[in-house]
């Protein structure tokens, strides 16, 4: 007798260059776990209707991405604390009847891309995160856990930077204020959550931002370097990283939160790596 293919799939518009799916894939593989995932269109304020349309159809829980995230938050029946923390919700567990739980698994998957797969020390160590937006939010709260020296928050606006950190002072030394507060400060490690990138736009950071030997890390991935890992490159900043590692982390821990396994990332990174570059 067969086992029962388990059902999965992620969300958002758009969702056609989703990597999810090949990611879960991958996993599953890896793991022996029998399940499907796929990536379904679902246009903002629809979510309601999707998820119980997956949950109809015998889903086991669904990833949430742009734009979902908030509606996915405000949807869940009940929520993790750093799914509270992060105002957002990428991970819905479907395990019975009524509203799902909702996690969010992104920013703990940025620290352990940092941490593991990148060697990056975090405690003790000034952070300083670029952005003030939904992508910041969802990654304070973890990296305030690992008990960093301080967190400085820099916006574009520095009105949204300097709230942001009063929301989240409870959990750690946490700083905001605009990109001209940067002049004189020195970091080890600067992670950009700004849409910059997205854009292909340069930020206006002071040449020493980052101390010797430090890293720089963008949330985005794309097949060539962004502006702001070209920008650490050219100022003699050896370490750096796009969001890749982040991407596939986060998804090791919504499968964890699912199937009760811990699938390996490493070689799953190095796969999604090579067909990015086409190598
Ligand atoms: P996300 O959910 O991806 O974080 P968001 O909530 O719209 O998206 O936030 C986008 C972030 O990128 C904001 O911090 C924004 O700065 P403002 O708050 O000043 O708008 C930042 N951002 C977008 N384009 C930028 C640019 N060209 N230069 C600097 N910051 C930019």
């Amino acid at each position: 007798m067969g086992r029962q293919t388990a059902r999965y799939a992620v969300i958002g518009d758009p969702i056609g260059h989703s990597r999810s799916p090949a990611i879960h894939a991958r996993f599953a593989e890896q793991t022996g776990q029998q399940l499907s995932y796929e990536a379904i269109r679902v246009p903002a304020g629809t979510l309601a209707v999707a998820v119980a349309g997956v949950a109809a159809a015998g889903g086991c829980g669904v990833n949430v991405t742009v734009p979902l995230k908030e509606e996915a938050f405000r949807f869940a029946g009940s929520r993790t604390e750093r799914a509270e923390r992060a105002g957002a919700v990428n991970t819905l567990v479907l395990d019975g009847p009524g509203a799902p739980l909702g996690d969010n698994t992104d920013g703990v998957g940025l620290v352990r891309d940092l941490k593991i797969n990148l060697g990056v020390e975090l405690a003790g160590r000034s952070l300083l995160v670029l952005g003030a937006g939904g992508a910041v939010r969802g990654i304070l709260g973890p990296l305030l856990a690992e008990r960093p020296l301080r967190l400085v928050i820099a916006n574009r606006t520095a009105r949204k930077a300097v709230d942001l950190a009063l929301e989240f002072n409870d959990l750690g030394p946490v700083s905001g204020g605009g990109f001209e507060a940067l002049a004189d400060s020195r970091f080890d490690v600067v992670i950009n959550g700004t849409a910059a990138s997205l854009q292909g736009a340069a930020l206006p950071l002071p040449e020493t931002l980052i101390i010797d030997g430090g890293f720089a890390y963008d949330l985005v991935y794309a097949s060539e370097p962004t502006p702001f890992l070209d920008w650490a490159g050219s100022h003699g900043i050896a370490g750096s990283a796009d969001g890749l590692g982040m991407l596939v982390e986060q998804a090791a821990e919504s499968f964890t939160l699912w199937r009760g396994v811990r699938p390996q990332t490493g070689p799953v990174i190095e796969a999604l790596r090579a067909e990015n570059t086409g190598s």
